[in-house]
């Protein structure tokens, strides 16, 4: 087996895709679906949870998305959770299994695992950012013995807003996750979500500051109200990590489409400590 990137360091060009197939799709909300994608035998993708892949469809265009699954579930095959938002990801979702697609990657530096090793950890996930989450806390529940205490805080505007439904039923009824949700319109029968934004959860949680790590993933304006409420937690700014969006091109760190300063999100990102980015203004 060669992992995708190994692959592409052999091929002629960083920037020529393989082509992978979908192998499933699933409806995951009115706007988004799950892609389940194939990669050629004997190629597998190798990724960190928090890294990203370049997906394409030939004369559409390539656009990151991010790794949804976890490295622990699956080897050949790996989901990403797409948006339909405009050129691209509109024609993705008009695909049916069985069509092909490209993939460049994994890119980006993910999260630290390791680091994470021993500690309680507090997920904190606004809209779209359950999808790179959930690669990281299924990649912890598959290794739940390594960390500690697991909270969940999950913010959606509604329950039809809300993604991967089966798996919060699953990780609800387990006693070793806190997970609480909150809705802007709190319109659902779930036993612990709360009507507001994501940082109204924060009243509700108990931690331990000088052992949780918090990690936090959501739209560009939920990050200075939520880092203010775990900062006011007492949890220190090098135990914060975040994960940025920015338009990106090569993904690879050549062509500056996603540079904010001296940072190059695609290459020293998506996720950052968030005391190496706090004074990026234009990142939050
Ligand atoms: C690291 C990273 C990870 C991502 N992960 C995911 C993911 O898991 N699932 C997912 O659905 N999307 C994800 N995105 C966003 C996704 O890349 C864009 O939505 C995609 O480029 C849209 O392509 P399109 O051709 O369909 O839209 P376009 O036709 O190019 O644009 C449609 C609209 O979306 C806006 N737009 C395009 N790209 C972005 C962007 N990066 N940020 C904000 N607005 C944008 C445009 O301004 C326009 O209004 C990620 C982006 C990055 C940088
Ligand atoms: S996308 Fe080209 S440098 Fe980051």
């Amino acid at each position: 087996m060669t992992s995708l990137l190994d692959q592409t360091r052999f091929s002629e060009s960083i920037y020529k895709p393989t082509m992978a197939r979908i192998v499933d799709i699933n409806d995951l909300t009115a706007l988004d679906r799950l892609f389940t994608v194939e990669l050629p035998d004997g190629v597998y993708l190798d990724h960190q949870p928090g890294q990203f892949v370049k997906v394409s469809v030939l004369g559409v265009g390539e656009a990151p998305i991010s790794i949804s699954s976890s490295p622990s579930r699956t080897r050949q095959t790996f989901e990403l959770a797409i948006r339909k938002v405009g050129d691209l990801t509109g024609v993705l979702h008009d695909l049916q299994a069985g069509a092909m697609v490209g993939i460049r990657g994994p890119f980006g530096q993910g999260f630290p695992m390791d680091r994470f090793k021993g500690k309680n950890l507090l997920f904190i996930a606004g809209g779209c950012g359950i999808a790179p989450l959930r690669s990281l806390i299924n990649q912890v529940l598959d290794d739940r013995g390594s960390y500690g205490h697991m909270q969940i805080l999950y913010g959606s505007r509604s329950a039809a807003d809300l993604m991967f439904k089966d798996e919060l039923h699953e990780w609800e009824n387990r006693e070793d996750v806190e997970l609480l949700l909150s809705m802007e319109k709190a319109d659902i029968d779930w036993p612990a979500c709360t009507t507001g934004y994501v940082t109204h959860l924060f009243p509700q949680i108990e931690l331990d500051p000088r052992n949780t790590i918090a990690v936090i993933i959501g739209p560009p304006v939920m990050y200075k109200p939520t880092i203010a409420q775990v900062r006011n937690k007492g949890i220190i700014e090098g135990n914060i990590w975040l994960s940025f969006e920015r338009r990106m091109k090569c993904g690879v760190g050549k062509c500056g489409h996603c540079q904010i300063n001296h940072i190059y999100v695609c290459r020293q990102g998506p996720a950052f400590q968030y005391q190496h980015v706090k004074d990026l203004q234009e990142a939050m």
